[in-house]
């Protein structure tokens, strides 16, 4: 693949390769990516470098940005399509992030959810990176004049600060960024924990609350059957009442395509039992491909190496397009090479 064609719109969404991922992640975020892979230039992007404001095991992470990149190609993204690459691997991310650091309000950083969250859960290590996250996560977006970012729900805070430092840095020197929009899937953008479905499905949490993209078929039917519901036994979707019965509804909604209200009252009067082995069967019946697709791509390390190595490449010669750009503008020294 060549330099991407300027005249296509641009997609660019990353996952942090710090665990494996999610159900949340899959319905939220990746199945979204190859709906629009024909329209756009799609960008996805390995976040290495978010991985590290929390503390990693180095085996660990190298082996997770290869399972990472894996599974975007499982899911149906064609490496020769889509760029697909490590955040480390381009340094233009590093340079922007900290130019737009300086564009950015410690007051701004002070109110996200996620610093707040994060520096919570991991109170002895509220490093300065920790901070400075949605910096570095602008920065990932704005290298490529992204038009549209498939993210789930928790996100949207991140991406409105990227729009703001866009729009604050064009109020200055004039049209340098493209301010992007966020894409959000209609069902599903925020899928909860199943065993306390007021928060979110996350990976960092203990294993019984989410269900991986890699687990086998009686894993998903023992979680699914554990799963939190209430007290009634009506099937019907209202998130404020039955936190629970409505993540499993969307669940079926994203996985099938139905609306939460068609899937409820497809099963409706049929019991919690029946409700979570239709959930556990549309889980299983989608992961199949994606986790035998996966197993066969991890068993050839070496394409997958060539795979990012191609697509770095690639990224960096768009990013280095806007980098260039910004650093003529804030007035760095003219580089004569
Ligand atoms: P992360 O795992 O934090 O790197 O998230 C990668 C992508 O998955 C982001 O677009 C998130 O918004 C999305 N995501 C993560 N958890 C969930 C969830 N529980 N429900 C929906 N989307 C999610
Ligand atoms: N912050 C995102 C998350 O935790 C991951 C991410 C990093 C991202 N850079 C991005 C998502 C750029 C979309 C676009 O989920």
């Amino acid at each position: 693949m060549d330099t991407p064609a300027e005249t296509k719109k641009i997609i660019f969404s990353g996952i942090q390769p710090s665990g494996t991922l999610t159900l949340g992640n899959y319905i939220g975020a990746l199945r979204n990516f190859k709906l629009l892979e024909d329209e756009y230039q799609c960008i996805y992007c390995v976040v290495d470098m978010h991985a590290i404001t929390v503390r990693q095991d180095p085996a660990a992470l190298r082996r997770r940005c290869l399972e990472l990149a894996a599974i975007y190609i499982a899911s149906g993204l064609d490496p020769k399509k889509n760029v697909i690459y490590c955040q480390s691997h381009v340094s233009a991310h590093a340079e922007l992030a900290w130019i737009l650091n300086c564009f950015t309000y410690m007051g701004e950083l002070q109110r996200m959810t996620q610093f707040k969250d994060k520096a919570q859960k991991h109170a002895d290590n509220i490093n300065a990176g920790l901070f400075t996250y949605p910096t570095l996560m602008a920065a990932d977006i704005l290298l490529y004049q992204t038009d549209l970012v498939p993210i789930g729900a928790d996100q949207k805070q991140h991406l409105e600060l990227t729009r703001d430092i866009a729009q604050r840095f064009n109020g200055v020197y004039g049209d340098v960024f493209t301010v992007p929009e966020g894409y959000f899937g209609k069902v599903g953008s925020r899928i909860m924990s199943l065993q306390d479905p007021t928060r979110k499905m996350s990976k960092s949490d203990p294993e019984d609350t989410f269900i991986s993209l890699l687990d086998p078929p009686d894993a998903i039917r023992r979680k699914v059957r554990r799963a939190v519901t209430d007290s009634e036994a009506d099937i019907r979707f209202d998130p404020a009442n039955k936190p629970g019965v409505s993540n499993l509804l969307s669940i079926i909604a994203a996985l099938t395509g139905q609306s939460v209200e068609e899937a409820a009252a497809e099963l409706r009067g049929q019991g919690y039992g029946k409700l979570k082995d239709r959930v556990s069967e549309c889980v299983i019946e989608t992961l199949a491909p994606l986790q035998s697709e996966h197993r066969r791509l991890m068993a050839d390390k070496a394409y997958l190496q060539g795979v990012l190595t191609e697509n770095a490449e690639i990224a960096n010669r768009m990013a280095l397009r806007t980098l260039r750009k910004v650093q003529r503008k804030v007035g760095f020294a003219e580089r004569l090479k």
